[in-house]
């Protein structure tokens, strides 16, 4: 897997309010176990109240510390360029939208961007939005017509399957969607474009990776410093797809 560096300095905050100001000053936010708040609930708060890329987010405009792993990525790789067609698997609440809105020079009257999300979410300019779910037999149908039946160059999958707590199951559920996923850039990619999806380590099947093999001339796993250390989570990236 490529590595991709170490992140910046995490800075522990203390609370929301003052996340950005406070952000590097050493100090860091412990969260009281109010009696109706669950353990994991609490742990949770107290690593977003710490967190340097939720006040990043916060303070730069982005609606999710999930913009800067592919703000990285795309450092890193080169994945945008002006005037491309993105399509945005899982896109809510938006981050990665508004990156690629802001890298691709989408403009608002003819948007070259198509997200689609089971969630509702707020427009972001220069990006049409489906809510809708990618297992739906249609969703990718409505995805090419929202493109304006143009090929993509770059397909995008931010998506996770809700956790079920029953490790099988999930293993299954997210094989299945990064599946789906591929199977759509297989589709709608133009010559010469890239796949990124969200797997997990140790969850990649070779059958995927190897269909991957077939239709794009580089396969290869990365996790960008914003991707958190502890999770399992690391991206994959497909580029130069054969058509
Ligand atoms: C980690 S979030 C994406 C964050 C996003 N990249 C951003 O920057 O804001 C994963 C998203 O995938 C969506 N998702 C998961 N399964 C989906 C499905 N089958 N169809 C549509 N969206 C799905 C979830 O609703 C969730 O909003």
């Amino acid at each position: 897997m490529a590595k991709m560096g170490k992140g910046t300095n995490r800075g522990k905050v203390k609370g929301i309010a003052g996340a950005n100001s406070r952000a590097n000053s050493g100090l860091k936010t412990r969260v009281k176990t109010a009696k109706k708040r669950k353990l994991s609930s609490t742990l949770w708060l107290q690593r977003q109240l710490n967190d340097p890329y939720v006040a990043r987010a916060r303070s730069e405009g982005y609606r999710s510390r999930a913009a800067f792993k592919i703000l990285e990525l795309h450092e890193k790789y080169k994945l945008f360029k002006p005037g491309m067609k993105v399509v945005d698997l899982g896109c809510a609440p938006g981050g990665w939208l508004q990156v690629a809105a802001k890298e691709v020079q989408s403009s608002h009257k003819t948007p070259s961007i198509v997200g689609i999300d089971y969630l509702e979410m707020g427009a972001i300019p220069g990006t049409i939005i489906l809510q809708k779910d990618f297992n739906d037999e249609d969703a990718p149908e409505k995805l090419i017509e929202a493109l304006g039946g143009h090929k993509a160059d770059l397909v995008l999958s931010d998506m996770a399957a809700p956790t079920t707590g029953h490790r099988p199951t999930d293993h299954i559920r997210i094989i299945a969607l990064v599946e789906l996923a591929a199977d759509f850039a297989i589709n709608v990619l133009a010559p010469g474009g890239t796949f990124v999806a969200k797997v997990f380590q140790g969850g990649t099947e070779h059958q995927l990776l190897n269909e991957l093999k077939k239709n794009f001339t580089k396969t290869f796993h990365a996790k960008p410093p914003a991707s958190r250390q502890d999770s399992a989570e690391t991206y994959l990236i497909a580029t130069g797809f054969k058509g």
